[in-house]
């Protein structure tokens, strides 16, 4: 071999040495943080995650099942897709999903219009499939929540079409019924402008109107017949029986009506209460409510033990975009308030970044990954059960075709490789991909260390198995500069400062704390932090976060 051969062989062999060397060691001379847990960190993380508490130490993964996998090749996701996929989540360091309706529906609201609450819709596979999808699941520890979808079925539900051929039938009082387009004892008779543009629907086979909060084809459910509260909560146990692990329960206060008010009456949170008591029938479960993001979480606990064991924070997952954009934490400063000073002891805040009714949280960040990567964190370091949105951990793109309305924005199919059909399906899917796919793709992604998908990695693993970040109590340090948000969690065994920036350019702060440890290293990001008496002083970089360890070293 000559003098330049060898030169050439030992720059090939040199390169990937020092590629990798790059990729192990950052700009700031750090290691970057570790993709995957240390086995004490698992360890720990199991032991969390047994027992009745253990929806407060997951991580929980909104997943639309319609667009996650196919496994039988007609364009549409399946539960043996997502069976399939269950290896991908467990290696992510998911705990539990929450799967959208998975129930036979016409699809007038993407499955939120249940047409059997008992049986599995067809597209989706058979009721074997799903016992064979929890089961496979819950041998890899993740939890298996189910959507309820209780104020109204649709109206394709044999009840509905019993009741709109008779006022005489066996269901005629099961849906809400009126001889003209209000009723008295049903004072939110209006519309929501994205469902129509009425709340009042003629059947000319009763001659009477029917109610409904949302879509014409989604009818509300009386209530305040007897037979319908015991009809639901059956239904319920029968999920709890299949082993389910509990539940999101959609728009959940608005069950029953009146003159006055339709939204968590007292009727409703007597009716959530008799749901709490059939949960706890069963060991270990648990349900999250959808909130009204006008009321906000606090309603939805009760006294803490009686209602939701979580309830969403929307006010932080739909506004967060918002913060960033006038680059100003005041509002996610009132969003997390109510999580310190309101819930009743035993209530955990359900912390979320996207959803299927939103845009996709890549467009809330304004195509800056910064921002979405600031507003997780946010979502994963304060008191609350961090829920991810499927895809958002690729910052997957808002999709431009829509199916039932726009919000199928935010329900294109998962892409898992580069190729052309990104090994979601061999046909062509029910919905196309968003653009970007090639690059925004499970195995691309991984292999990027800058890829927001190894970031997500990085920032579970980092949570992984400390107790701390679960349950830990939190306070919320007021700052002299609005661009940055700063907190403190604390368990006895450790305590932790969070800051986080909602501006591009460095900035720093000063704020009043009394009895905090001393400030110890950064653990997360990167910053400085000192206090002097009863200041502290925060810096960070901009676009930047940093988590400080506080206490003796
Ligand atoms: C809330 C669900 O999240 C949404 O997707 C649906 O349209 C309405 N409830 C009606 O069920
Ligand atoms: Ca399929």
């Amino acid at each position: 071999m000559g003098l330049s051969q060898l030169a050439r062989l030992v720059k090939v062999l040199t390169l990937p040495v020092i590629a990798l060397a790059m990729i192990l060691v950052n700009c700031s001379g750090a290691p970057p943080p570790p993709t995957h847990p240390t086995p004490e960190q698992q360890a720990s993380a199991d032991q969390l995650l047994t027992g009745p508490d253990w929806y407060r130490h997951a991580v929980f993964y909104e997943v639309n099942t319609r667009s996650f996998s196919d496994s039988n090749g007609d364009g549409i996701g399946d539960l043996a897709g997502l069976t399939s996929r269950l290896d991908y989540l467990k290696d992510l360091g998911i705990d539990a999903i929450w799967m959208m309706p998975i129930m036979p529906t016409p699809f007038f609201d993407s499955g939120y219009d249940i047409a059997d609450y008992r049986t599995i819709n067809p597209d989706y596979g058979d009721m074997a499939a799903f016992d064979a999808l929890v089961a496979a699941a819950h041998q890899r520890k993740i939890r298996v929540m189910m959507d309820l979808v209780l104020n109204h079925t649709s109206s394709e539900h044999a009840w509905f079409k019993d009741s709109s051929s008779s006022a005489t039938g066996t269901y005629a009082d099961w849906y809400v019924w009126s001889d003209t387009p209000s009723r008295a004892d049903v004072g939110c008779g209006t519309y929501s402008p994205q469902f129509g543009d009425s709340a009042w629907t003629f059947v000319p086979a009763r001659n009477q109107y029917y109610f409904h909060r949302f879509y014409p084809q989604q009818p509300d459910l009386n209530y305040r017949n007897p037979a319908v509260v015991a009809e639901t909560l059956d239904t319920v146990k029968f999920w709890l029986g299949k082993g389910v692990d509990g539940f999101r329960c959609d728009v959940i206060g608005l069950l029953f009506e009146s003159a006055t008010g339709c939204d968590m009456i007292p009727e409703t949170v007597d009716y959530i209460k008799q749901l709490r008591a059939v949960l706890d029938q069963f060991p270990d479960r648990a349900m999250v409510a959808e909130t009204d993001i006008g009321l906000g979480p606090a309603p939805y606990f009760g006294s803490g033990t009686d209602m939701f064991h979580m309830a969403f924070n929307f006010h932080y997952g739909y506004l967060w975009g918002l913060a960033f954009l006038g680059q100003n934490a005041t509002n996610v400063y009132s969003a997390l308030g109510p999580v310190v000073t309101d819930y009743p002891p035993g209530a955990q805040d359900a912390s979320l970044i996207g959803s299927h009714d939103v845009a996709r949280a890549w467009s809330h960040a304004s195509q800056l990954a910064w921002r979405q990567q600031r507003a997780v964190e946010i979502s994963m370091f304060t008191k609350a059960t961090p829920f991810v949105y499927y895809g958002d951990e690729l910052s997957v793109r808002d999709g431009t075709t829509f199916v039932v309305d726009s919000r199928d924005s935010a329900r294109t199919p998962m892409p898992w490789t580069p190729s052309p059909g990104h090994d979601f399906s061999t046909a062509t899917p029910w919905i196309p991909f968003s653009d970007g796919a090639d690059q925004t793709n499970v195995q691309t992604e991984d292999a990027d260390p800058s890829s927001m998908l190894t970031f997500y990695r990085q920032l579970l693993t980092f949570r992984r198995g400390h107790a701390v970040w679960g349950t830990g109590d939190m306070s919320l340090i007021t700052l002299d500069n609005p661009t940055l948000l700063a907190l403190v969690r604390q368990v006895a065994q450790e305590a932790y400062l969070v800051v986080e920036s909602f501006s591009e350019d460095p900035q720093q702060a000063t704020g009043q704390v009394t009895n905090l440890p001393a400030v110890g290293p950064v653990v997360w990001g990167n910053g400085q932090a000192s206090i002097d008496g009863t200041n502290l002083h925060v810096q960070l970089p901009g676009a930047g976060s940093a988590v400080f360890k506080l206490g003796a070293p």
